[in-house]
């Protein structure tokens, strides 16, 4: 796929600091490829003369990573991401419908412009709720329960949130100045609810939230090797390694790069996501040949959803997901569990 229109599009759609919002990251602008970049040094190593017909997608979520277990029509996932209403007007239902309509998992934000019970009352696809932990953990908890009794299949918990995203000129310039309105706190304004997020958490915070919910608790941003294995003790149902599309850290390495180590650490134990300058079907097969479950897609979601809010969105993941097809019977899998890391090498 060709997102340079797609993006192009977005940007002629949304207003000017809202675009700005979604394509900053930390660093300079010459580093933001980086992660997409990583991808490109996977080379494929296709099987051959294993009768592969046409190629499945589908992924089974048991009932350990999605309550009551979930099959999935596609490893794509819609990656979490904030204020969807400063993309198209009916926000994150667009971008919910549009997730159902191609069959993918959508993770869905706590920083989100549409309530999390109408949107969990809007969409019949399976979904996640992603959850930043407020200094108030009432607040949070509170949202936390919504989210569970609007159906969330699991609960995601971001804990890389080492600082507010991109630079301070970022931040004063950018994110000062958003007018969204948040979905889930009402009273607070959009730099009021940015402010109440708690960066230093620990494993308790880890732990406290899977006793609260009752759910799975996928835990999002780890990179290291041993804050895998340490979540996991902590009571972690999955992994998501994820770099925030680059939005928290300067110089951070590339979650393709990251990826197999932790997989090493994880050992199978639970399911591993990963996010990040994913861009074609060709990068999802390079994500689930090192042992990924499920392939996040943030920005040319949110593009998608610009220039044509619910089709845009289902467009996107329907698109990757036919280019994923194509590489699948070109590698010669039948489905993505005939992936793995003999048909992978990093140049
Ligand atoms: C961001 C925060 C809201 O990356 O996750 O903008």
């Amino acid at each position: 796929m060709d997102f340079t229109d797609l993006r192009a599009s977005a940007r002629a759609a949304m207003d000017e600091l809202a675009f700005a919002y979604y394509q900053a990251t930390a660093g300079p602008p010459e580093q933001a490829d980086r992660d997409a970049e990583a991808w490109q040094r996977f080379d494929l190593i296709p099987r051959v003369l294993r009768g592969t017909g046409a190629p499945d997608t589908s992924v089974r979520l048991d009932e350990r990573a999605h309550r009551g277990g979930a099959t999935l029509r596609t490893p794509v996932v819609v990656a979490a991401s904030a204020g969807h209403g400063m993309a198209h007007p009916d926000g994150e239902i667009a971008t919910g419908l549009g997730a159902g309509d191609a069959g993918a998992l959508m993770v869905y934000s706590n920083s989100a412009t549409v309530e999390v019970g109408a949107f969990g009352a809007a969409v019949s696809g399976p979904w996640w709720a992603q959850v930043y932990l407020q200094q108030d953990r009432g607040r949070s908890n509170d949202y936390l329960d919504r989210a569970v009794a609007a159906g969330a299949g699991a609960i995601v918990l971001t804990v890389d949130l080492g600082g507010p995203a991109g630079s301070a000129s970022f931040r004063r310039s950018v994110q000062s100045r958003l007018t969204a309105v948040p979905g889930n706190f009402p009273g607070l304004s959009w730099q009021q609810m940015s402010a109440t997020y708690v960066a230093a958490l620990t494993l308790d915070d880890v732990t406290s939230v899977v006793e609260h919910c009752g759910i799975p608790v996928h835990v999002k941003g780890i990179l290291h090797p041993a804050d895998a294995a340490r979540v996991i003790g902590a009571g972690a149902s999955g992994i998501i390694v994820s770099n925030h599309g680059r939005r928290q850290v300067e110089g951070v390495l590339p979650t393709a790069d990251a990826l197999p180590a932790v997989l090493d650490a994880v050992a199978g134990r639970v399911p591993v996501m990963v996010d990040g300058g994913v861009r074609s079907g060709i990068d999802v097969l390079r994500a689930l040949a090192l042992g990924a479950v499920t392939v996040g897609v943030g920005r040319p979601v949110l593009w998608g959803l610009a220039a044509s809010g619910r089709d845009g969105v289902a467009g996107v993941l329907s698109g990757l997901t036919a280019e994923l097809v194509q590489a699948m019977a070109a590698a010669g899998a039948a489905t993505p569990a005939d992936l793995d890391r003999s048909m992978i090498r990093r140049r």
